[in-house]
């Protein structure tokens, strides 16, 4: 695998599920890679995602344990979520596939106390979101070369099915508005590697 931008989010977002967490949500699991971290973790996951050829994939890896994963082909603005059933939510570049508003399904399907984590892709408004996104650049040079040498010396890993990307239409602002507006208590913060990441606690 390449020098992958999302995942190297994991930790971080892994760090936000709150102690004690038994049910978590992955929006646009995509291959599953952090549904599985989650499980890892013990937690109990839902894992969804409109793409079959990627969800076949996820599937057939299954869960390491000890928490389950089930695995839904389903599209997050039409499916059916319990309301206050999970103590964390994760979407990893997925939520700029749907409208934005879609958060307000997510945060109403967060139990008391639950973690919604938007790690998400916009463009950048502020002079500190243009001086984050270019310090990217050699750090990012440096990132793929790393991973590209080490998968040289270990031969590199089968090919899987990249997940559905398309382009996003918000910008850093429309996003701080929109989760001010949408989510109130949010955080919005944006990261190296043209991301940001989008926090909200159900009191
Ligand atoms: C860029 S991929 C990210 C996949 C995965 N989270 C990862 O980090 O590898 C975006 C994912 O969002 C999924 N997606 C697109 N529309 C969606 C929707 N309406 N509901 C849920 N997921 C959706 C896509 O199928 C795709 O797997």
């Amino acid at each position: 695998m390449p020098f992958d931008h999302n995942d190297f989010y994991h930790p971080l977002l892994l760090r936000l599920v709150p102690a004690g967490a038994r049910r978590a949500l992955d929006v646009g699991c995509g291959t599953g890679r952090l549904a599985r971290r989650l499980a890892a973790r013990g937690l109990e996951v839902d894992a969804l995602d409109p793409a079959a050829e990627v969800l076949e994939v996820a599937k057939a890896l299954g869960s390491p344990g000890p928490g389950a994963i089930t695995y839904r082909h389903a599209d997050i603005t039409t499916y059916p979520l319990s309301s206050s059933r999970y103590d964390v939510v994760t979407c990893v570049a997925s939520l700029h596939h749907v409208p934005f508003q879609t958060v307000t399904r997510l945060r109403d399907a967060l139990a008391p106390g639950g973690v919604l984590a938007v790690l998400g892709l916009a463009d950048p408004s502020t002079v500190r979101d243009h001086a984050v996104w270019l310090g990217s650049v050699p750090t990012n040079l440096l990132a793929k070369a790393v991973v590209a040498a080490a998968e040289r010396l270990g031969g590199g890993a089968d090919p899987v099915p990249r997940a559905p990307i398309r382009d996003w239409d918000m910008t850093l602002n429309d996003v701080r508005r929109e989760a001010a507006r949408l989510l109130p208590g949010s955080r919005v913060r944006v990261l190296p590697f043209w991301r940001y990441l989008l926090t909200y606690r159900r009191a």
